[in-house]
């Protein structure tokens, strides 16, 4: 069976919520989830495939502005690492009303960041249903990952993770 690591950051959130909900489809003997700060790195090659999840805090250089994101720290420790073969899922939170020109940016630093060692993104969500500017997260219609607004369109959320878990069980096994 195909090992999957769930991680997640920050804790005690939405992102968290989500997490769990997400979590909570899949068969718990097949996947780990733990916050990104727990997570062994030199545990990584024990796993085929990621699901990662973020929120943007934010607007202008994400990177910068929340210094104690531990993504941060991850991608710092596992600038080295090869993700070859691997596969990534990624979901970001954020608000589409208040940050409509960065709407969850985070989607694409997490895909540049992965694709830059090699990994491989699945699970792209379409933008339909989502009203925004503009977003470093997504590209000809597709986010790179899960979109969730828990402040403006809470009411979609389980819907939205419900089909793209199902999604994800097709992409994960090709
Ligand atoms: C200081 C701050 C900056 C934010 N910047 C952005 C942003 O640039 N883009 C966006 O889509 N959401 C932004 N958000 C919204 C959060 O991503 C959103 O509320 C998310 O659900 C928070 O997740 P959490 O509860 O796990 O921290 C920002 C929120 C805060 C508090």
């Amino acid at each position: 069976m195909k090992k999957t690591a769930l991680l997640y950051w920050a804790p005690g959130g939405n992102v968290e919520k989500a997490a769990r909900e997400i979590y909570g489809y899949f068969d718990p003997g097949s996947v780990e989830m733990s916050t990104v700060a727990e997570f062994d790195t030199s545990r990584l090659n024990e796993f085929d495939q990621f699901i990662f999840g973020c929120a943007t805090i934010g607007a202008e250089v994400w990177l910068d502005v929340r210094a104690d994101n531990k993504w941060n720290e991850f991608f710092v420790k596992t600038e080295k690492s090869s993700f070859a073969g691997k596969k990534f899922a990624i979901f970001g939170l954020g608000d589409q009303v208040k940050y409509p020109e960065h709407y969850v940016d985070s989607l694409g630093y997490m895909k540049e960041e992965i694709e830059k060692r090699g990994g491989l993104i699945v699970g792209k969500w379409p933008t339909e249903g989502y009203t925004f500017y503009d977003s470093e997260g997504a590209s000809e219609g597709m986010f790179y990952g899960l979109a969730l607004d828990e402040d403006q369109q809470s009411e979609l959320s389980s819907e939205r993770i419900k089909k793209w878990v199902l999604l994800l069980r097709k992409e994960f096994l090709v």
